[in-house]
């Protein structure tokens, strides 16, 4: 997988149809989606629980691009050979589960997968400026981390400061959380590449009907290349 910087759309299957994640897969990827987000939650990191490893390699064979699997479990580290065996591609870690981010990072590379580190809405960047060497991307949460289709939380400036600290590395800034066509060009113009979007995708179509998952995810990448840093 080559680097660039172009927006890319990330459905949060988390807004899917869990009795059909395989076919909805397929069709968010046939309606333009980028990447796949895949968010994993333990009842304990965070106050709601989604599915783990196992569910992660059951639609892993529905997905022909990259599966971008975001964990908010604690600890991590015990995990980490199940999600690579799953399946996952990219595999982001909160900064806030551990005390050993770094350590968990270089364990997610060293098991083949590429690193990434989310931030909650209340985590300075200065919490990531030691591991943008060895992070493909940085997860900047715009809602806590738990549920989809909460209330946007602005955070340009956060984003900005992010890209700043970022400069040449090959690194993406990921967007999480309350991401729509009306948001999207904000978070781009601060310098994210890649959206996340679960609600603001999987509204108005379904996996046998999905010509709506197309419309949404053209509008939110249309609204933020306009406006792209
Ligand atoms: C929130 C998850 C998000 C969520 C986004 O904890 O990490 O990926 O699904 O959902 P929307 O786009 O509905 O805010
Ligand atoms: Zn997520």
């Amino acid at each position: 997988m080559s680097f660039e910087r172009s927006i890319k759309i990330a459905p949060s299957i988390l807004a899917a149809d869990f009795a059909n994640f395989g076919a909805e897969c397929a069709a968010v990827e046939a309606q333009g989606a980028d990447w796949i987000h895949v968010d994993v939650m333990d009842g304990h990191f965070v106050p709601n629980i989604s599915f783990g490893p196992t569910t992660c390699a059951a639609i892993r064979p529905h997905i022909k691009g990259v599966m971008d699997v975001h964990l908010m479990i604690s600890p991590v580290d015990p995990y980490i050979q199940a999600f690579a065996d799953a399946g996952a591609d990219i595999l982001t870690a909160h900064v806030e589960a551990g005390p050993h981010i770094h350590r968990t990072l270089q364990a997610i590379r060293a098991a083949g997968m590429r690193p990434g580190v989310a931030l909650n809405p209340g985590t300075p960047t200065s919490a990531v400026a030691e591991v943008l060497d060895i992070v493909d991307l940085v997860c900047v949460m715009t809602v806590n981390p738990g549920f989809g289709g909460q209330k946007f939380i602005p955070m340009a400036a956060k984003i900005a400061e992010l890209r700043d600290m970022i400069g040449d590395r090959e690194v993406h800034i990921e967007i999480d959380g309350g991401v729509d066509p009306n948001t999207a060009p904000g978070l781009a113009a601060a310098g994210a590449d890649v959206l996340v979007a679960g609600s603001a995708v999987f509204k108005g179509g379904t996996a046998t009907d999905p010509s709506g998952y197309g419309t949404n995810i053209t509008a939110i990448r249309d609204a933020a290349t306009a406006a792209q840093r």
